[in-house]
């Protein structure tokens, strides 16, 4: 079976058809670029809502059988941003250095990188790692912590 891979985008206006969105496609395009194995990616789009989010992570991970779900979204400042909430409502274990990691190499191109909240963490072996909601955000994010994704699943299996 072909791993597969949850791409959750989190976002009320995106969600809503307000506008495309544009996060998701990144995030799928960005891990083709890494991949040299065939992937299935189980994509979602749903509304900043906590207890929505934390189903559609379960399901991801519990039933979809999602080795690795990514989400982008909702992990600022505001009060409808609850990406971090859910994370860590659903991950019995949290993995501080890729927050860390993510917010000191966005902290090079934007110093509003310091509002982000985005963490990782694991359920059972998979891993979900919260990325920041801009496509530019989400492929520096991304190119700083993916080597060290697939050694994180292997031990964590
Ligand atoms: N990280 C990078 N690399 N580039 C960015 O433009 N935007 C920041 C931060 N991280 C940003 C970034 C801002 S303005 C916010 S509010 C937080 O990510 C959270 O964004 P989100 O709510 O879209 O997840």
């Amino acid at each position: 079976m072909n791993a597969r891979i949850g791409i959750v985008t989190i976002s009320d206006r995106a969600s809503t058809g307000v506008y495309e969105d544009l996060s998701g496609p990144a995030i799928r395009d960005t891990l083709q670029a890494y991949l040299s194995t065939p992937w299935e990616p189980v994509v979602r789009l749903i509304p900043d809502e906590q207890p929505i989010i934390e189903a559609t992570l379960r399901a991801l991970v519990d039933e979809a059988h999602c080795c690795l779900v990514l989400t982008t979204g909702g992990t600022g400042p505001s009060p409808r941003d609850v990406t971090p909430e859910a994370t860590r409502a659903v991950c019995p274990r949290i993995l501080d250095g890729f927050g860390e990691r993510m917010r000191a190499v966005s902290l090079q191109y934007v110093p509003t990188a310091i509002l982000s909240r985005q963490i990782a963490g694991l359920r059972g072996a998979s891993l979900i790692v919260n990325l920041p909601g801009r496509p530019r955000a989400i492929r520096e994010c991304l190119d700083a912590v993916f080597p060290a994704i697939p050694y994180c699943i292997e031990l964590a299996g």
